[in-house]
């Protein structure tokens, strides 16, 4: 009887609470999160809540609870160490140590490593630790991109085109990135549609799930600026509409060379989430990067889909057997659009953007599965809390369906809300079409 500890509080570990909880065998799970998620706090046995840099609670509440293994949601505690904490008490853990994290916090050691094994996949791209030579580089390539060596929330990415217009511009934000970075990566910008592939490792056997797209713009129609991400959809036959076959099978045999490369660079085996950032372009798949996590919302497209036992999943990951475990996923689509308060990732001078708070009611859902993000439970019920607030995900044997599910369930929350419309619909998912065949025909 396993007792488990889920570390993070998001939709995205209300996701894996649900698989936790959904397990055959008996286990209890225990959470530890930054604030009060009250959908994981219903599933778990206890629930402490303090910092995700604060060891010693991880720790002391882990003992406390005789915990057998973790599972760690966000990057956040793995870039401090949680699951470093947790070894040096005996316990094991789902997610890579601060030192293997590097493959989501350090772009230098991943586009490194790629470039050291001879992995595919890497763009044109280079590191710098000052301003010197930027400019040349930059001259070099059509379009760059610029990315702080280190994590920054997912906001210190600029794109030429989307967020300055001159190499100029790139060049002072590369020195501003300086200031608080010990590098910058310039690479080059690639045209063609992304998708996030998600495998599970253990070290030596990755295992992938169903490729899902994600959604960054806030407004309908990719407009507006990047968030966290407004919603995703998967597809029953575990492709997407965009891909030639074959592409996700290419992004597993990346990951699995990536999973080998850490432990001959290393020495230690990565067990955890492998979360590749693809991007199809005209001349094939690249990696934009890697997450040491399950994406949010993507772990709410695949996770409900899993038909084996996720605790079982994790003991197989910890105990390096995950080649003895078969793990499959229903043939069945998946959409997921974020319920967010209304002002969310608005900019400050836009009329809505103070609107982040507020009380909500929830009618009926249908089928649809409801994932609690950033919302405060209160006697009196469920409020907002500045940040996106509820994953709803429709699951159906097709995106039509998935998609009608979801948006149904969307229109019984009420409150000061918004979502993205268009997302998981047939004209958006056409549009992806069309752009990479125009792409590939270039
Ligand atoms: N969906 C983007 C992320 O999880 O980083």
């Amino acid at each position: 009887m396993p007792n488990v500890l889920l570390i993070g509080n998001g939709a995205r570990e209300h996701a894996m609470a649900e698989a936790i909880a959904r397990s055959k065998g008996k286990r209890s799970l225990y959470s530890y999160m930054r604030a009060n998620n009250p959908g994981i706090a219903a599933l778990s046995e206890q629930v402490f809540l303090g910092g995700y840099g604060d060891l010693d609670a991880i720790s002391d509440f882990a003992r406390k609870h005789r915990i057998d293994f973790a599972v760690v949601g966000p990057e956040d505690p793995l870039n401090l160490g949680a699951v470093d904490a947790l070894a040096r008490i005996g316990i094991p853990g789902v997610g890579p140590t601060k030192s293997l994290a590097r493959l989501e916090t350090s772009k230098a050691f991943t586009r490194n490593l790629l470039e050291k094994y001879g992995i595919p996949g890497n763009p044109r791209f280079r590191v710098f630790t000052s301003t010197e030579g930027i400019e040349d580089y930059m001259r070099e390539l059509d379009a760059v991109v610029v990315k702080p060596d280190g994590l920054t929330g997912g906001k210190g990415v600029m794109v030429e085109g989307d967020h300055f217009r001159t190499k100029k511009e790139a060049l002072a934000y590369c020195g501003e990135v300086l200031r608080s970075h010990p590098s910058v990566m310039v690479e080059e910008k690639l045209e063609g549609e992304e998708f996030s592939l998600q495998c599970i490792s253990d070290g030596k056997t990755v295992i992938a799930t169903p490729p899902v797209q994600d959604h960054k713009r806030r407004f309908a129609g990719d407009t507006g600026p990047n968030t966290g991400g407004m919603g995703s959809y998967s597809c029953e036959d575990h492709s997407l509409p965009f891909l030639r076959p074959g592409e996700a099978e290419e992004g597993l045999a990346i990951t699995s060379r990536v999973a080998r490369a850490i432990y001959e660079e290393t020495g230690a085996y990565y067990k955890g989430i492998m979360y590749a950032g693809f991007i199809v372009t005209r001349t094939g798949l690249r990696l934009l990067e890697y997450n040491a996590r399950f994406g949010d919302p993507e772990a709410m497209n695949i996770l409900p889909l899993l038909t084996g036992d996720f605790v079982e999943l994790c003991t197989h990951v910890i105990e390096g057997t995950l080649d003895r475990m078969p793990v499959s996923f229903e043939p069945k689509a998946t959409v997921c659009k974020y319920i967010v308060p209304r002002g969310y990732g608005l900019p400050k001078d836009h009329p809505d953007a103070g609107s982040t708070s507020g009380k909500i009611e929830i009618g009926k859902v249908g089928g649809a599965r409801l994932y609690y993000a950033s919302v405060d439970q209160r006697a009196d019920g469920l409020y907002l809390s500045t940040s996106r607030a509820i994953g709803v995900v429709g699951i159906a044997g097709n995106l039509r369906e998935a998609e009608e599910i979801a948006e149904k369930a969307v229109a019984a929350v009420r409150g000061p809300v918004d979502h993205r419309r268009d997302i998981g619909t047939k004209a958006l998912i056409q549009k992806r079409i069309d752009h990479m065949k125009k792409i590939r025909t270039q």
